[in-house]
């Protein structure tokens, strides 16, 4: 891992291409959320808002969060174009240090993972406070690199895994009822076009109370 400053990196990743990601929905997210009723979403990390745009596409109220001021932009331009300005908020900044007075009837992080600092555990944590009684939290990762991955990021990077995910919500079975703790496979294409299958480490749970 290089000690560059987190927001250094992803606003330097983010700049420097004029799209870094695909702009579609995570499938995996599409999949689990879909049977939701729509309410109230906060996406953690949530890049350009691929995700946020389709749950806001659905008739969620939608907000998303990211350390890339850059990101963030882009995610409102994308929502602005696709007339969804006003189910959807992005909010640039820190999810160590980030509080926010609401709540959600979903709570989402796809793949919030980092080469560099990250402190993932925490903001896992801290996220079960923003969902509301009766909502959810999902939480999706890559449980292997991409066989595409350079072998450098690789080297770098911790893969989640459920058991460990749902270990770091520290949920309070009381309060909690846990759906999911699974990886599931999901087909994709290389950048140069191969078909392959990755591995999506996946853990849901229910606020009851
Ligand atoms: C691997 S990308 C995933 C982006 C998006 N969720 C997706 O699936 O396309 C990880 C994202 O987490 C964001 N991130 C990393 N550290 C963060 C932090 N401390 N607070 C907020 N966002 C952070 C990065 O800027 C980046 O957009």
């Amino acid at each position: 891992m290089t000690d560059q400053a987190p927001v250094e990196f992803w606003e330097q990743r983010y700049a420097g291409s004029p799209r870094v990601w695909s702009g579609r929905v995570n499938g995996t997210l599409a999949a689990v959320t879909d049977a939701l009723a729509p309410g109230r979403a906060m996406d953690l990390g949530c890049g350009e808002g691929g995700d946020v745009l389709w749950l806001a596409a659905r008739g969620w109220h939608a907000t998303g969060v990211d350390l890339s001021p850059t990101a963030v932009q882009r995610a409102r331009t994308a929502a602005d174009a696709r007339g969804l300005s006003d189910r959807t908020r992005f909010i640039a900044a820190d999810l160590s240090s980030y509080t926010d007075g609401d709540e959600y009837d979903l709570v989402t992080a796809s793949f919030l993972q980092s080469p560099v600092e990250l402190p993932r555990e925490l903001i896992l944590r801290t996220a079960t406070g923003f969902v509301s009684p009766g909502g959810s939290i999902l939480v999706v990762g890559h449980a292997a690199a991409p066989p595409w991955a350079p072998t450098d990021h690789v080297h770098d990077m911790v893969f989640p895994t459920p058991e460990g995910d749902l270990a770091a919500l520290q949920l309070d079975d009381a309060r909690w009822r846990t759906l999911v703790v699974e990886v599931r496979e999901r087909t994709a294409t290389s950048p140069d076009g191969a078909h392959t299958v990755l591995h999506d480490s996946v853990v849901l749970a229910q606020r009851v109370d």
